[in-house]
C-alpha cells in the first residue's frame, strides 16, 4: 500500500519510513529539499534494502501534487513538510503561515481531487501552549506562543471543520513532544543546518567539538533543578507510532488525536548527563537566562495511545543519548551531499 510522505527525507519523516518500510507499506516521498539533503534517500536504501519512490518538490505546487496521485496510487498521506524553528518564525512569520498553512490546504485540495481521504498530521506539544498541569492529556486547552505554533493550532482547527463537514474523511493528529535519538545503525540521524535550535543536536555538536559550549537557558525555573523539564521521545518509537496510527485510525473515518510522547519528564541537567554517561565525555555548559518562549515543564499522558492504538514508547533515556550519539560520532557534519 502506497503512502505519500511529505517531508519524507526530513528527520522525522525519513525515519518513518524506514517504519513503513519494515511493516511492508510503500512510502512516496515529497520533498522540497528546503531542510534535508538528496542523500538521505541513498541512506533509506542502505538501511531498508530498497529505495523509496522520491519527488522533489513543493506541497504548494498542485499540478505535481495531481500528477503524482494520478501517477501513484495512494492510500492516503503522512504529512510532516513545514518549516519548524519556532524563533525563526517569529521573524518570518508570512514565510510559516505560506508554507505550513498553504502548504497543508493545497495537499488537502489536491486530496479532495484524487478521492483520497486518509490523512495524518504532524502536530505538536506546542499546542497546549503554557499546559495547566502535567502530564498533559489531548483535552487539555490549546493556546500557543509562536507563529509556528500557531499554524499547527490553525491546521488542527481546518482539520476538525474538514472532517466535521465531510465524515469520509480520516483525520489522524499526532501530537508530538520531543523527538530525539537517530536510528539504530547510525546511518541517519537529525541534521539540523546552521546552529542547531533544538537541545540534543546542540549537546552532540559540542560533544564532536564543533561548538565550545551548550548555554543552558534557565535554571529558575520551579522544577526539580531549576532548568525546564520536557518529554524527549526516540525518533524510531515516533516512527513506529505513525506506523500504528496509519494501521489502526487510517481504517475509521473521523477525527483521531494523539500525544506521542513517554510520559516522563526529563529537566536540561539531567538530558547532559545522561548524554555524558552514554558518550563518556564531559559537555562544556553554563547557564545563561532564559530563552523567551520556554514552559517549564511539558510532557505527556501517553495512555491513550497505548490504550486505542496498542502504541507505547519502548527505548529509554539512555538508547536515545547512545544513539544520537553513535550517529553524530559516524557522520561528524551530518549527511554529505
Ligand atoms: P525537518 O525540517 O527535518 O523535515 C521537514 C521536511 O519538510 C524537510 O525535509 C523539508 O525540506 C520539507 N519541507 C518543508 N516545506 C516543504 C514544502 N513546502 N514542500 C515540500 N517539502 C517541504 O523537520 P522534522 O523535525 O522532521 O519535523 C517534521 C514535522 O514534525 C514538521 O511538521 C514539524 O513541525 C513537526 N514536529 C517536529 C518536532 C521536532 O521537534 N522535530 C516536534 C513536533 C512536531
Ligand atoms: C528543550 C529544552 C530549552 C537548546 C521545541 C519546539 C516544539 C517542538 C519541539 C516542533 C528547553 C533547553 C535548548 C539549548 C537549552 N517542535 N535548551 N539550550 O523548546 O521544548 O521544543 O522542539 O513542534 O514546538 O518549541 O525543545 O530542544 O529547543 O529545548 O538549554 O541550546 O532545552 O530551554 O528547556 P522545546 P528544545
Amino acid at each position: 500500500m502506497k503512502i505519500l510522505v511529505t517531508g519524507g527525507t526530513g528527520y522525522i519523516g525519513s525515519h518513518t519510513c524506514l517504519a513503513l518500510m519494515a511493516a511492508g507499506l510503500e512510502p512516496v516521498i515529497l520533498d522540497n529539499l528546503c531542510n534535508s539533503k538528496l542523500s538521505v534517500l541513498k541512506r533509506i536504501e542502505e538501511v531498508a534494502g530498497k529505495a523509496p519512490v522520491f519527488y522533489q518538490g513543493d506541497i504548494r505546487d498542485p499540478a505535481l501534487l495531481d500528477r503524482i496521485f494520478q501517477e501513484q496510487q495512494i492510500a492516503g498521506v503522512i504529512h510532516f513538510a513545514a518549516l519548524k524553528a519556532v524563533g525563526e518564525s517569529t521573524q518570518k512569520p508570512f514565510e510559516y503561515f505560506e508554507n505550513n498553512i498553504a502548504g497543508t490546504l493545497s495537499l488537502l485540495g489536491a486530496m479532495r481531487r484524487a478521492g483520497c481521504y486518509r490523512f495524518i498530521f504532524s502536530s505538536s506539544a506546542t499546542v497546549y501552549g503554557d499546559p495547566q498541569a502535567v502530564p498533559i492529556q489531548e483535552d487539555f486547552p490549546r493556546s500557543t506562543m509562536s507563529p509556528y505554533g500557531r499554524t499547527k493550532l490553525m491546521i488542527e482547527q481546518i482539520l476538525e471543520d474538514m472532517q466535521k463537514a465531510d465524515p469520509r474523511w480520516s483525520m489522524t493528529l499526532l501530537r508530538y513532544f520531543n523527538p530525539i535519538g537517530a536510528h539504530e545503525s547510525g546511518r541517519m540521524g537529525e541534521d539540523p543546518q546552521g546552529i542547531p535550535n533544538n537541545l540534543m543536536p546542540y549537546i552532540t555538536q559540542v560533544a564532536i567539538g564543533r561548538r565550545d559550549c551548550l548555554n543552558i537557558f534557565g535554571n529558575d525555573y520551579p522544577t526539580k533543578d531549576g532548568t525546564c523539564v520536557r518529554d524527549y521521545i526516540h525518533v524510531m518509537d515516533l516512527a513506529e507510532g505513525h506506523v500504528k496510527a496509519w494501521q489502526v485510525c487510517g481504517e475509521q473515518s473521523g477525527l483521531h488525536i494523539y500525544n506521542l510522547g513517554t510520559g516522563q519528564g526529563v529537566s536540561v541537567l539531567e538530558m547532559v548527563h545522561a548524554f555524558a554517561r552514554a558518550s563518556g565525555l564531559k559537555i562544556n555548559y553554563k547557564l545563561v537566562e532564559r530563552r523567551p518562549g520556554d514552559v517549564a515543564e511539558c510532557w505527556a499522558d501517553p495512555a491513550k495511545a497505548q490504550r486505542e492504538l496498542g502504541w507505547k514508547a519502548t527505548r529509554t533515556l539512555d538508547d536515545m543519548t547512545r544513539d544520537s550519539w553513535r550517529w553524530q560520532q559516524a557522520n561528524p557534519n551530518g549527511y554529505e551531499e
